[in-house]
């Protein structure tokens, strides 16, 4: 058996959603110690509805493909529904990860996670 899925490998050699938002209203940075890994999410947010979101990985292939799932998941949701999105989630939309890669989905939760509590912190400040 392969490795990795077909989605995972999909979503790495072409990953959606890759850049920058200049405006993002939310923006979201983590890092795993470990591997040195590195994951930022930007969203753009009306009406409590996620109606843009960008990805930048420098990481390994499970974790762009991660980012990349992330990103399609949550574009044109509503905010709650970004909110509960977690790590299992993610790897069972690529078709599942192996166990030592789990941790790669693992960051972009927390990114996501990051990018929503910035962008809450910035409505409180308004
Ligand atoms: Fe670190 Fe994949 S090995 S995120």
């Amino acid at each position: 058996m392969a490795l990795y899925s077909e989605k995972v490998m999909d979503h790495f050699l072409h990953p959606r959603n890759v850049g920058v938002i200049e405006d993002a209203d939310g923006i979201g940075e983590v890092g795993n110690a470990k591997c040195g890994d590195i994951m930022k999410i930007y969203l753009k947010i009306d009406n409590d509805i996620i109606t843009d979101v960008k990805f930048e990985t420098f990481g390994c292939g499970s974790a762009i493909a991660s980012s990349s799932m992330a990103t399609e998941l949550i574009k044109g949701k509503p905010l709650s529904e970004a909110m509960e999105l977690t790590n299992k989630a993610v790897a069972e939309a690529l078709d599942g990860l192996p166990a030592h890669k789990m941790h790669c989905s693992v960051l972009a939760e927390e990114a996501i996670q990051k990018a929503l509590e910035d962008y809450q912190s910035k409505q409180e400040k308004k």
